[in-house]
């Protein structure tokens, strides 16, 4: 039997913390402000935005919602970066992914600044995470890496495999636990004897993007499962990239879906903020 992670509780300490300072800087006259943009109607962003809306009002951060038409151009869109980069009062800068197809998602993260890049998308921001030496860490692992310090397991010289290689998720997630000593693999579509590598992982993230891909024959006994996946299944239901029912048995820790990675995404997304609004603030 797994412990079962609660996202949702590892979050909600997360998001007091951030409450807290944000107080602190608002009696200092620092009012922490986040500028969302959205493109397009897509239900699934609508949705993440919403919520990263939610969350900011509950810490207490002032967000800016732009909302643009599906047919934006991509000079508008990079006039707008333009203008956000610009405002004093906004301090983190986000542009809701995936972009409608005719517009260049690099370009446009290319262009938010890097001090407001509370993604940590930007290839200065990127650059810096690999050397060790960031102000901001991508949202979800950094999650991910929050869950594991908060149920204090160690990553120093474990395995650590990683199924997924995005830029969002996959890399920087390897990266993070390379950083605290893990002997990291990372798996994508092209690797030979996936089973056998994830098998043998102390450690195992999934970030693949299909339903229920890790089954409990991919898994050690004892392993701590990450499951970074937001699917639906076969029936519509909200499901992540590892089948639940049959892996949890075998896992010493596992997180679920809804309710695991997924709310940790948006608190780390606030901390950033947050540091943010202190750096351009000079207080840290
Ligand atoms: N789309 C899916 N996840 C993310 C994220 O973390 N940030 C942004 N900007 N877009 C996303």
């Amino acid at each position: 039997m797994a412990k079962i992670i609660s996202g949702k509780e590892v979050s909600a300490k997360v998001r007091e913390q951030v409450k807290t300072e944000c107080d602190e800087l608002k009696s200092k006259g620092i009012n922490p402000g986040l500028a969302v943009i959205i493109v397009g109607d897509d239900p699934a962003s609508r949705v993440y935005v919403n919520n990263k809306k939610k969350a900011c009002a509950d810490v207490g951060f002032v967000s800016e919602e732009y909302a643009l038409p599906a047919e934006t151009t991509q000079e508008q869109l990079l006039a707008l970066v333009e203008e956000l980069n610009n405002k004093p009062d906004i301090n983190g800068i986000l542009c809701q992914l995936p972009l409608p197809g005719h517009l260049d998602e690099t370009a446009v993260i290319n262009a938010i600044s890097p001090l407001k890049d509370v993604d940590a998308f930007h290839p200065s921001n990127v650059g810096k995470i690999m050397i060790g030496d960031y102000d901001f860490l991508p949202c979800t692992p950094a999650g991910v890496m929050e869950m594991i310090h908060n149920e204090g397991i160690e990553v120093n010289g474990k395995n650590c495999v990683v199924i997924g290689r995005s830029n969002i998720v996959g890399k920087p997630m390897a990266m993070l636990l390379l950083h605290e000593n893990g002997t990291v693999t990372i798996c994508h579509s092209r690797t030979k004897n996936l089973k056998e590598i994830c098998a043998r992982a102390d450690i195992l993230v999934a970030a693949v993007g299909k339903p229920k891909f890790v089954t409990a024959d991919m898994v050690k006994e004892g392993a701590v499962v990450l499951d970074v996946g937001i699917n639906r299944d076969e029936n519509g239901k909200l499901c992540g990239d590892v089948d639940f029912e049959s892996v949890e048995p075998k896992a010493s820790y596992i997180t679920p879906v809804p309710g695991g990675v997924g709310p940790m995404t948006i608190a780390m997304l606030m901390k950033n903020t947050l540091k943010a609004a202190k750096i351009q603030n000079g207080i840290i």
